[in-house]
C-alpha cells in the first residue's frame, strides 16, 4: 500500500533526536528551529519526559474516561499554578483542531447561538468547525462550508460590532498571535474591545492558544499580555512535547453537565504522564523566562540582516519577513546549513517556533548560514 499523497516531503529522514537537534539516517545533525511545527518545547528526548512515560507504560498506558484517573486531577492543578489562569475547569482531548472543535461546540451549547466570527488569516485546524473558522479555502471542503463563519479583518472593532449585534454568534475564536497565516498581532486595545463586545452580546471569546501556548511567547499564553480574561482556551502541540494531546480550559461561567462532551482517547494516562513532565520540567528550568531573554538576544542578531523587512512575533515564536518569497531560502538552510525552519501562509515570512531551551550558540549558528545565504 502506498501512502496518501498529502505532505509535499523534504528528503530528510530523522531517526533520533536530543533537545534542539534531529539526526537523520546517515548521521547528519540538523539544528531544530522548527519544532515539528512548534510542537517540541522543553526539547527533543528531555530525560524528564522520557523517564515520565516510559514508567507510566509500564504501568498503565490508557483506560476509559468512565473510572477514575488522578493523573488528570493532578494535571488540571499543575496547569492552574503554571499558568495563572484561577478557577478555570480542564476538558482533555488529542490534538489542537479537536481542542477548538470542542471549544466552538461548547460555546453553541452555552447561548444556543450558532454562527462563529473568525478573522482574516486564522488557521484553527482541519475538523468541521475549526476549518470552516479557517481563512482558507484550499483545505475547507464543501461539507465543512455549510457552517457558518464571518471572517474580519484584525483590527476592524466596527464590524465584529455589527455581527454580533446580530445575535447569532456563538463565539469569536482567534490566535492572539496568528500562526501558519504569519505572525500578525494586534493591539491590547483590539483585544480588551473584542472581550467587551463579546461580554455585551452573550458571545463566547476562544483564546487559540494551541501554538503560542505553554510557555512559546515568553508567558504562558500569548493573550496574558492583554490583561483578558477568555471564555475558553485551547491548547495543543507544545502541551505534550511531541506526545498528541490537547485541551480547553474552561471559564466557571459555563457549566458541565454529563455527556456533553467525551472522548475514548482524550486525557489518557500517558497523555497526562508527558504533560505533567512538560509543566515541570518548563517550571524547573524556569523556560518561560529564558524564553523571554533568549528571543532578545536573536531579535538583536537580527536587525542590519539584509533583505529582511520585519520581525514579527513575540518570544520564540518569531517570524522573518523578507521583501521577497522564503521557499528556496527554507531550502537551502535544509541542505546546505542543516537548519529546519518553518514557512508560513504568507511566503516572504520565515517562522522560528524551536524548542524553548535554545540557546546563545544555536542563534549565532543560524544567523550565520543566514548570512551567507543572504549574500
Ligand atoms: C493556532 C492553531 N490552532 C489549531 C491548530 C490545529 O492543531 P492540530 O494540527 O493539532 O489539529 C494549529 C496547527 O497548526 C494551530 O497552529
Amino acid at each position: 500500500m502506498s501512502l496518501f499523497n498529502v505532505y509535499p516531503l523534504y528528503d530528510v529522514t530523522p531517526v533520533k533526536a536530543k533537545d534542539i537537534y534531529v539526526y537523520d539516517d546517515k548521521g547528519v545533525e540538523y539544528l531544530d528551529l522548527y519544532g515539528g511545527h512548534a510542537v517540541i518545547s522543553i526539547g527533543h528526548s528531555h530525560p524528564k519526559y522520557v523517564a515520565a512515560i516510559s514508567n507510566q507504560v509500564e504501568k498503565l498506558g490508557f483506560y476509559s474516561n468512565a473510572i477514575q484517573n488522578p493523573l488528570q486531577t493532578q494535571l488540571a492543578d499543575k496547569l492552574e499554578i503554571l499558568s495563572g489562569c484561577k478557577e478555570y475547569q480542564l476538558f482533555l482531548c488529542n490534538s489542537g483542531a479537536e481542542a477548538n472543535e470542542n471549544a466552538l461546540k461548547l460555546a453553541s451549547f452555552h447561548n444556543g447561538k450558532h454562527k462563529i466570527l473568525a478573522f482574516n488569516n486564522s488557521f484553527h485546524g482541519r475538523t468541521s468547525a475549526a476549518v470552516a473558522a479557517t481563512d482558507n479555502p484550499k483545505v475547507v471542503a464543501p461539507l465543512n462550508a455549510q457552517q457558518k463563519v464571518d471572517f474580519v479583518a484584525l483590527g476592524d472593532l466596527e464590524s465584529v460590532e455589527t455581527i454580533l449585534k446580530e445575535n447569532q454568534t456563538c463565539a469569536i475564536i482567534i490566535e492572539f498571535i496568528q500562526g501558519v497565516g504569519g505572525l500578525d498581532e494586534n493591539t491590547t486595545e483590539f483585544y480588551q474591545g473584542l472581550e467587551k463586545l463579546c461580554k455585551q452580546y452573550n458571545t463566547a471569546l476562544i483564546a487559540d492558544e494551541v501554538q503560542s501556548g505553554f510557555g512559546r511567547t515568553g508567558d504562558f499564553f500569548a493573550f496574558q499580555k492583554h490583561n483578558i480574561t477568555p471564555d475558553i482556551i485551547s491548547i495543543a502541540k507544545g502541551m505534550g512535547n511531541g506526545f498528541p494531546v490537547g485541551g480547553i480550559l474552561i471559564h466557571p461561567s459555563i457549566k458541565a453537565s454529563f455527556g456533553l462532551l467525551g472522548t475514548t482517547f482524550g486525557g489518557n494516562h500517558l497523555a497526562c504522564a508527558a504533560t505533567l513532565s512538560v509543566l515541570e520540567v518548563l517550571e524547573n528550568q524556569n523556560l518561560m523566562q529564558h524564553v523571554s531573554k533568549i528571543s532578545e538576544y536573536f531579535l538583536e542578531k537580527a536587525k542590519g540582516l539584509p533583505n529582511l523587512k520585519t520581525i514579527k512575533g513575540r518570544g520564540l515564536m518569531l517570524g522573518l519577513e523578507f521583501d521577497f518569497p522564503i521557499s528556496e531560502l527554507r531550502k537551502k538552510l535544509i541542505y546546505n546549513h542543516h537548519i529546519f525552519t518553518g514557512g508560513a501562509k504568507n511566503p516572504n515570512v520565515l517562522r522560528i517556533l524551536p524548542p524553548l531551551t535554545l540557546q546563545k550558540k544555536h542563534i549565532d549558528v543560524f544567523f550565520d548560514a543566514l548570512e551567507k545565504e543572504l549574500k
